[in-house]
């Protein structure tokens, strides 16, 4: 049991091999949570960071009928996830750009979603750290490192029995007590 215990916190706490990523959608019913979560508001700007088949924009966009763009870097996940938002008829609402979150600006977002392995999410924190006071974030299965959220809900979503969402306000004030926002100086 243990053995097995080890193996699952390597492997999601380890780095993932190029080529490796990890493509497995949020369950509907946990993406249902986030948007109610996000506190989206009309006219709000959404992305989804890693947006896969772009389930969660297309949510958000459906239920608010707000502007919502994701981001992935898989040509597959790509057209799925406009194809995706055509059959769910907010084609003219959601945007999915083919290309790499690291090089995406997003300052302009109200609310960022994640659901990307602890590396990935590391990696990114120098331009969530420049997201503007009054935006959100809400990640999937994986927390910020150092971010303190606002709200964490574990439980069970759809087929998956031991989930956790984190809702993060920015600025955030981090575990020793720092308030982040775009004045503070990145790491
Ligand atoms: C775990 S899936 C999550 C998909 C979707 N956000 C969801 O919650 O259902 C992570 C996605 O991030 C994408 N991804 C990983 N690294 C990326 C990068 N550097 N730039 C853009 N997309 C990336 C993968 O291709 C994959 O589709």
């Amino acid at each position: 049991m243990l053995r097995v215990v080890l193996i699952f916190l390597l492997a999601a706490t380890a780095p993932a091999p190029a080529g490796e990523r990890l493509t497995v959608p949020t369950p509907q019913a946990a993406v249902d949570r986030m948007v109610e979560l996000a506190e989206i508001q009309p006219g709000d700007k959404i992305y989804d960071l890693g947006c896969g088949d772009g389930r969660i924009v297309i949510t958000a966009a459906q239920r608010h009928g707000v502007e919502a763009v994701g981001v992935d870097i898989d040509p597959e996940q790509v057209s799925r996830s406009r194809e995706n938002a055509k059959r769910g008829g907010v084609e003219k609402l959601v945007t999915i750009v083919e290309g790499d979150i690291y090089q995406t600006d997003f300052r302009d977002a109200d609310v960022v979603f994640l659901y990307l392995q602890p590396d990935l999410l590391r990696g990114l924190i120098p331009q969530l750290r420049r997201m503007k006071p009054g935006s959100r974030i809400v990640a999937f299965d994986f927390g910020i490192d150092g971010a303190k959220p606002a709200v964490v809900e574990r439980g069970a979503f759809g087929e998956r029995q031991h989930c956790t969402i984190y809702k993060y306000d920015v600025p955030w004030v981090d575990d020793a007590g720092t308030t982040w926002d775009l004045f503070t100086p990145s790491p």
